[in-house]
C-alpha cells in the first residue's frame, strides 16, 4: 500500500510557536445544562497583546462540534460577513484593541462519546479539557499560554443535578423557575482553559479539613456516587498527607479555601488537576480492603498526591505550549515519586519506578514513536502523554536534583515557583531557574530534553595492584531515533560505590582530590568517553554502578556471576542489590531462551537455585523488597533484551525457571508462605503489605507445580481471604491453570462482585492476562458479557488493553490476536479516538518481532488505515509505525 498522503493531518511544530495576539482578562461562562442540548454563553474581556501600530490582527478562537447561536462585540451582534467559521475555528476582525465578546453556542453532551469537552455519563455532567477539550465547550483561544480569570454559572434541573461545581469558590446559588437551580463559582487565579472544570450530578459529599502552614483552614470535599461514600477514607487521608508533604518538602501551600475531588466511572485518563476541582477516575479514589488491592491503595495515594501537587507544578506555573508538557508532568511525576519514596519503602518504590521505565519507556524510545522529553512536533497532542514525557521527564528532574544536591535543588524550585508564578513557561525556564539559584551550568544537561533514545554507558575497569589505583572508563553512546541520526554526548550523573572484600563501601578518592569520600559518590560524565582514576585503592573492588538508577540509561558492564551474587548480598544500595539479581536472572533466562529455540533441554544451574534459596529463607525486615528480589524479570523486559522477540520462547523459559525453583524449593516456599500468613485484622502499613506480597509471591511459585500442595492452598486462600490483595493473588494464579476449579472460582467471584464495577474490571483483566491457550476465545466471549461495554474506557482497558499486553497470547503466531485488536481499534475509533490510539500503540513494537509476525501486524495496520474515516489520533500512531510520515 502506498502512503495515503491526502489523509495526513499537518504536523504542529515547536519552532512555529508564536505568542498569542490577544489576551483574555476575564471569562464569564454560563451553562444551561440539557442532556442533548446545552447552551453555553461566554463573555470574554479581550485585550490585544500584539504590537498593532500596523493594524490589528484577526482573533482566532478554536471550536469543534459547536453550533453558533449568537456573536456580539461590545453588545452589538456581528453580521455573517463579519466573521468566518470553519470546522475548527471562529475568526473575527477586531476594530479596537480591547472589547467584550459575547458568544452563545450549543453542544450535545449526551452524544459525546469521546469523553473530552463536556459530556454526560452515569447520570452526571462532566468536563475534561486537557489538552484541547475546552474548544468543544465554547469558542475560545484554547492554548495554555492564554490565562484568564473564570467565573462560571451553572443552571440545571435540581432534582437530577443537585450538586453544581466549578473551579474556585462558590459565590452564589439559588432557585430558578421550572424546578431548576443555579450556582456561580469564581476562580481568582488566572488559568488556561485546559484547567477549567464543571460538574453537575447527584453526588454524596465526604468532608474533611486541613490547616495550612500559615494557619488557614481549607475545606476538603470528595464527591462520589452515594453507594461509594464508604470508600473515600484512604483518598482523603492521602490528600492530607500530600498537602503536608508539599509544605515540608517544597514549601508549597494550598491557595484556595476549598479543594474538591470528584470521582467518575467514565474517564479517559487516571485523573485531572483542574484548579480546585480535580476530577478522578473512580479507580483512583475508591478503596476498601475487601474491594481494592494493596497496589490499588498505593496507586490512589500516588495519584491523589500527583494531582494535588499540580496545583503548583502545573496550575500556578503552567506550560507555554504543549511541547512543554514535561514541564508540569515530568516535574509532578518526580514529586509524586519522591512523596511515595517518603511514605513507603524508598528502595521498593524506586525499583517499581525503574521497572516501569525499563519495560515501557525504553521500548517507546526504541520504536517508531520515539521522541524527546520535549518533542519537536506532533499531529495529535493526546498521543504525547507518553512514558517519555512523564517518566523519562521525571528522571531528568531527578538527575538535576542529584547534580545540585537536595539543598541546591530546593533553592532552584523555590526560585522557579517565585519567578514564574502566574506564568506559562518552558522546560528551559525551569532549568534556568535551577542554574540561577545555584550558579550551576546545565547547558550540556539541556540536551536530555531534546535528544530521544536511551543512551548506553559501557564501563570497563582496571585495577593496578602495584599503584593501588582503580580506573573506570565510561563510554556513552545512543543509537539514532526517527529524525535524529546523530546524538551528542550527555551530561550524566553516575552514582557509584566500590565494595571491598567484606562488602563494605570503600572510601573513594579520585586522583587530584584532597580527601576520600565515604559511601556512594557521584561521577559526572560529560564526554563521549572518560576515565575516572581512583587512588589509594588497597584491593580490587567490586563496582556498584548507577546506584539508585541515577540516570535513565542502559549499563553494559561485564560483571561475573560471582560478582553479581556478591552485590546482591552486600551492596549498600537497595536498588543495585535488586538489580544485580535481575541481571543474573536475565542472563540465565536468555540462555534458556536459546536452548528452547534450538531444541536443547533447559536446565537450571544449582548456584542460581542456591542463591535463590538463601534469599527466600533468610528472614528480612523489608519483605516487600524480598518479594521483589524473588520475582523474575517480566516477559516484556526479557523480550526487550532479545534481538528478535520470541514471545513463546520467553514465556516458556521464564516458566521453566519458576517451575524448577518451585519444584526444588517447595518446602521452603511453603514455610515462608505459612510464616507470612496474617490472620489478624487488615492493616495497610509496610509490614503488613510486605508480608502479603512475600506470601503471594510464594503462592504463585507453588501454583507452578502441577501436583503440589499449591493448588489446595490457593483455593483455600481464594475462599477464605478477606482482603482483595489475597483474593486477587489467588484468583490470578487460578486463572492461569485450566480446569473445573478455575471456572468455578471465576463464576463465584463474578457472582459476588457483579455490582462493583471496579472489581468487575479486575475480573475482566485477569482473564485477559491469562497465559492459557484459550485466552483469546475467552476475551472474545467476554466482549459480549453484560459487564462489558465499549463506552467505558475502564472496561476497554481491562479487557482489550490487558489482552494487548499479554505477550504470549496477543502475539500468538496465528495472528488472531492482532486481527482482534485491529477490529477493536476500528470500532473504538469513531467512539473514543484517544482510547483507540492507546490500544494502537500496542502494535508499535512490531519491528522487534520475526518476519511472520511483522507481516501479520503490518497488514492489520494497513487494514486500519483503509478505514474511510480515521481519527488523527490513530492515524498518527499507525502512519508513524509504518514510516509513512
Ligand atoms: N494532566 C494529567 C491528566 C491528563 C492527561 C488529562 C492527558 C488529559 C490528557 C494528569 O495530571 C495526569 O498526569 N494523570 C495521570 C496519572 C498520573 C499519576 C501520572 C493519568 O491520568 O494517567
Ligand atoms: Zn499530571
Amino acid at each position: 500500500m502506498t502512503k495515503p498522503a491526502n489523509k495526513t493531518p499537518p504536523a504542529i511544530l515547536r519552532e512555529d510557536y508564536l505568542p498569542p495576539d490577544y489576551r483574555i482578562e476575564t471569562a464569564r461562562l454560563h451553562f444551561d445544562l440539557g442532556e442533548s442540548r446545552t447552551i453555553v454563553k461566554s463573555q470574554l474581556a479581550v485585550v490585544c497583546s500584539h504590537d498593532h501600530s500596523e493594524g490589528l490582527r484577526p482573533l482566532v478562537l478554536q471550536g469543534q462540534g459547536l453550533k453558533l447561536l449568537a456573536l456580539k462585540v461590545e453588545g452589538r451582534s456581528l453580521r455573517e460577513k463579519d466573521y468566518e467559521i470553519t470546522d475548527e475555528a471562529l475568526t473575527i476582525w477586531p476594530e479596537t484593541d480591547h472589547f467584550t465578546l459575547d458568544i452563545e453556542t450549543a453542544c450535545d453532551p449526551g452524544g459525546n462519546t469521546e469523553l473530552s469537552g463536556l459530556y454526560r455519563a452515569t447520570g452526571m455532567f462532566l468536563t475534561q479539557c486537557e489538552a484541547e477539550g475546552f474548544r468543544k465547550i465554547t469558542y475560545y483561544p484554547d492554548r495554555p499560554d492564554v490565562l484568564a480569570r473564570f467565573s462560571t454559572t451553572i443552571a440545571a434541573e435540581r432534582e437530577k443535578y443537585p450538586v453544581l461545581l466549578s473551579n474556585g469558590n462558590l459565590v452564589a446559588a439559588g432557585e430558578l423557575p421550572d424546578g431548576r437551580h443555579f450556582a456561580t463559582w469564581h476562580d481568582p487565579f488566572p488559568k488556561p482553559a485546559y484547567l477549567f472544570a464543571m460538574v453537575a450530578g447527584r453526588l454524596a459529599r465526604i468532608e474533611d479539613k486541613f490547616t495550612t502552614m500559615s494557619g488557614r483552614e481549607v475545606a476538603l470535599h470528595i464527591y462520589v456516587q452515594n453507594h461509594n461514600r464508604e470508600k473515600c477514607r484512604h483518598a482523603m487521608d492521602s490528600l492530607k498527607q500530600a498537602m503536608k508533604w508539599d509544605e515540608e518538602t517544597y514549601g508549597r501551600e494550598y491557595d484556595l479555601d476549598l479543594f474538591m475531588i470528584v470521582a467518575t466511572d467514565d474517564f479517559n485518563m487516571g485523573a485531572m488537576e483542574n484548579k480546585g476541582l480535580n476530577i478522578f477516575n473512580s479507580k483512583y479514589v475508591l478503596a476498601k480492603s475487601d474491594t481494592a488491592t494493596d497496589k490499588d491503595f498505593q496507586n490512589i495515594m500516588g495519584i491523589v498526591a500527583h494531582e494535588y501537587f499540580h496545583n503548583w507544578s502545573g496550575d500556578r506555573v503552567t506550560c507555554r505550549d504543549w511541547f512543554q508538557l514535561s514541564l508540569k508532568e515530568g516535574l509532578t511525576v518526580f514529586r509524586d515519586q519522591q512523596f511515595m519514596e517518603d511514605m513507603t519503602s524508598p528502595g521498593v518504590q524506586r525499583i517499581s519506578e525503574v521497572n516501569i521505565l525499563r519495560t515501557h519507556q525504553f521500548i517507546e524510545d526504541d520504536g517508531p514513536m520515539a521522541h524527546p522529553v520535549r518533542p519537536d512536533s506532533y499531529m495529535e497532542i493526546n498521543n504525547f502523554y507518553t512514558m517519555t514525557v512523564y517518566n523519562k521527564g521525571a528522571e531528568l528532574i531527578r538527575m538535576c536534583r542529584t547534580i545540585l544536591g537536595p539543598e541546591g535543588f530546593r533553592k532552584g524550585t523555590d526560585l522557579y515557583f517565585l519567578r514564574h508564578d502566574g506564568q506559562a513557561v518552558t522546560t528551559d525556564d525551569f532549568v534556568q531557574a535551577l542554574e540561577d539559584a545555584t550558579g550551576t551550568d546545565l547547558t550540556q544537561f539541556r540536551r536530555w530534553y531534546c535528544q530521544a533514545g536511551t543512551p548506553e554507558i559501557q564501563v570497563t575497569r582496571s585495577y593496578d595492584a602495584l599503584a593501588q589505583t582503580y580506573a573506570l572508563t565510561i563510554k556513552q553512546t545512543c543509537l539514532p531515533t526517527p529524525g535524529q541520526p546523530v546524538k551528542e554526548p550527555l551530561h550524566i550523573p553516575i552514582a557509584l560505590g566500590l565494595l571491598d572484600k567484606s562488602g563494605a563501601d570503600m572510601p573513594l578518592q579520585l586522583v587530584g582530590e584532597e580527601r576520600p569520600v565515604a559511601g556512594t559518590r557521584l561521577l559526572q560524565l560529560r564526554e563521549a568517553a572518560e576515565t575516572f582514576l581512583f587512588i589509594k585503592v588497597p584491593q580490587e573492588p567490586v563496582p556498584s554502578i548507577l546506584r539508585g538508577f541515577s540516570a535513565p540509561l542502559k549499563v553494559a558492564l561485564n560483571l561475573t556471576d560471582v560478582e553479581r551474587r556478591f552485590l546482591m548480598a552486600h551492596d549498600s544500595d537497595a536498588f543495585n542489590r535488586w538489580d544485580a539479581g535481575q541481571q543474573l536472572a536475565l542472563k540465565l533466562i536468555l540462555s534458556l531462551v536459546r536452548d528452547y529455540q534450538e531444541g536443547r533441554p533447559m536446565a537450571l544451574e544449582s548456584k542460581f537455585i542456591e542463591a535463590f534459596r538463601q534469599i527466600l529463607s533468610k528472614p528480612t525486615a523489608d519483605k516487600a523488597f524480598q518479594a521483589l528480589i524473588l520475582t523474575m524479570p517480566s516477559e516484556t523486559y526479557l523480550a526487550d533484551a532479545l534481538e528478535v522477540i520470541d514471545p513463546e520462547a520467553v514465556h516458556e523459559a521464564r516458566k521453566f525457571v519458576r517451575q524448577t525453583l518451585a519444584g526444588t524449593l517447595q518446602e521452603t516456599f511453603l514455610t515462608v508462605y505459612r510464616q507470612n500468613q496474617d490472620s489478624g485484622p487488615y492493616r495497610l502499613d509496610q509490614e503488613a503489605t510486605g508480608r502479603r506480597s512475600l506470601k503471594n509471591v510464594c503462592l504463585a511459585y507453588l501454583m507452578e507445580l502441577a501436583d503440589g500442595e499449591g493448588r489446595d492452598i490457593c483455593l483455600r486462600q481464594f475462599d477464605q481471604a478477606k482482603n482483595m490483595t489475597d483474593v486477587m493473588a489467588a484468583l490470578t494464579s487460578i486463572a492461569n491453570h485450566a480446569g473445573r476449579e478455575r471456572e468455578e472460582a471465576l463464576a463465584t467471584f463474578y457472582e459476588k462482585w457483579q455490582d462493583d464495577s471496579l472489581v468487575v474490571d479486575k475480573w475482566l483483566a485477569l482473564q485477559a492476562a491469562s497465559s492459557l491457550p484459550d485466552t483469546l476465545e475467552r476475551v472474545k466471549a467476554l466482549t459480549g458479557h453484560p459487564a462489558f461495554t465499549l463506552r467505558s474506557p475502564n472496561k476497554v482497558r481491562s479487557l482489550i488493553g490487558a489482552f494487548a499486553t499479554n505477550q504470549v497470547r496477543f502475539h500468538n503466531i496465528s495472528g488472531a490476536g492482532y486481527a482482534f485488536l485491529a477490529d477493536y481499534i476500528l470500532a473504538l475509533d469513531s467512539l473514543n479516538p484517544q482510547i483507540a490510539a492507546r490500544l494502537a500503540s500496542s502494535f508499535t513494537t512490531w519491528r522487534r518481532y520475526d518476519a511472520r509476525r511483522q507481516s501479520l501486524m503490518q497488514s492489520e495496520f494497513e487494514r486500519v488505515l483503509q478505514a474511510p474515516k480515521l481519527s488523527r489520533d490513530v492515524y498518527e500512531i499507525v502512519a508513524k509505525s509504518l514510516n509513512y510520515v
